[in-house]
């Protein structure tokens, strides 16, 4: 395996912590299994979360090729934009962040610390035009004498997808010391770079859990494929002989909801109850709904109850504070 050769731009504080939430395991009930919250949204920069980990090796690879200005896509509220605005900064890059306003564009949560990082930030209606300015982006740049180093939505390209296999390594040390092999690893998946990473990983080192993402977005079909040709060409990347093919992703799509970046009520439920038990944050986009699919397979009595499951918590928090209103309106509201 090629892992240890890459180039990589330091940004995280490693390890994140694996920690058993017995309080939340209580809220849950007599039935619980043993519940670890292994914290990604604790990697040490700008707020955290998973993209802390990809932008490594992607920002080492900006380094080594010249760049002089990252760019990078996604929703108003992306957290791998304000994360790569932030590594930009530390690596003493520009950041051009594409965002488009399809879940709203208010100046709070990621978007109001992505000014705050002063990256420029284009703001453009829908996903056609956010596409369309994408492929003309680099010429524009190159045009005013720098060199762009384009970073696709999500960070999900073999290079970011290598740091989830590197966390696998990370994550098998902590386990071993706690003599737990967890029956599943469940986690936010959008992009598939995190999944794929994961895949590979488990593969790798012989994982005792399933690797199961909780999809945030549809079709589910084209997502697993999308991780499946990632696994494939990460694996290669590193130099390790395996392959994965889309019938063997595991990816559950019954907690989307409406759609991407649009809450649930039984995410917004999952947010209240980590807060109240374990004082940790997810957020409306992702680790809200993933924890509500964890939740909701532990209820449907998937995993036993002398069993142990890892909740792989990928951050998102800042977008909270651009989603206060659905949090104030949904269930038992914010301050019950
Ligand atoms: C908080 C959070 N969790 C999970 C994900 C999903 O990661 P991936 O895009 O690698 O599937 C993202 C991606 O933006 C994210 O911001």
């Amino acid at each position: 395996m090629h892992l240890a050769c890459l180039p990589r731009f330091p940004l995280t504080t490693l390890p994140t912590p694996l920690q058993r939430a017995r309080n939340l395991e209580a809220a849950v009930g007599p039935d619980a299994p043993r519940i670890y919250l292994k914290r990604d949204d604790l990697t040490g920069l700008a707020f955290g979360g998973n993209k802390a980990r990809k932008l490594e090796y992607l920002v080492g690879d900006a380094l080594a090729s010249g760049a002089t200005v990252l760019v990078t896509e996604g929703a108003a509220q992306s957290n791998h934009a304000r994360m790569t605005a932030a590594a930009a900064r530390l690596a003493g890059l520009k950041a051009l962040l594409i965002l488009d306003a399809r879940h709203g564009a208010e100046i709070a949560g990621n978007l109001l610390l992505d000014h705050l990082l002063g990256a420029e930030v284009r703001i453009v209606p829908g996903a056609a035009e956010r596409a369309a300015l994408m492929a003309r982006i680099g010429d524009e740049l190159r045009a005013a004498g720098e060199r762009p180093y384009v970073i696709p939505t999500g960070g999900s390209v073999p290079l970011g997808a290598a740091a989830y296999v590197a966390m696998v390594a990370e994550m098998t040390l902590q386990l071993l010391a706690l003599g737990e092999a967890p029956r599943r690893l469940y986690f936010a998946s959008s992009s598939q770079g995190t999944q794929a990473g994961l895949v590979v990983g488990a593969s790798a080192f012989s994982a005792p859990y399933g690797v199961r993402g909780v999809a945030v977005e549809r079709p589910v079909d084209a997502l697993k494929a999308e991780c499946a040709r990632l696994a494939n060409e990460t694996a290669q990347l590193l130099g390790i002989d395996a392959s994965f093919t889309a019938g063997k992703i595991a990816l559950d799509d019954r907690h989307v909801g409406a759609g991407y970046g649009v809450p649930t009520e039984e995410g917004l439920a999952a947010i209240r109850l980590l807060a109240r038990t374990e004082a940790v944050f997810l957020d409306p986009v992702y680790s809200g709904k993933a924890m509500a699919g964890m939740l909701a397979d532990i209820r449907a009595g998937e995993i036993a109850p002398d069993e142990a499951v890892v909740f792989l918590h990928t951050g998102g928090g800042p977008s909270l504070f651009a989603f206060g209103t659905d949090l104030l309106e949904s269930g038992d509201g914010i301050d019950a």
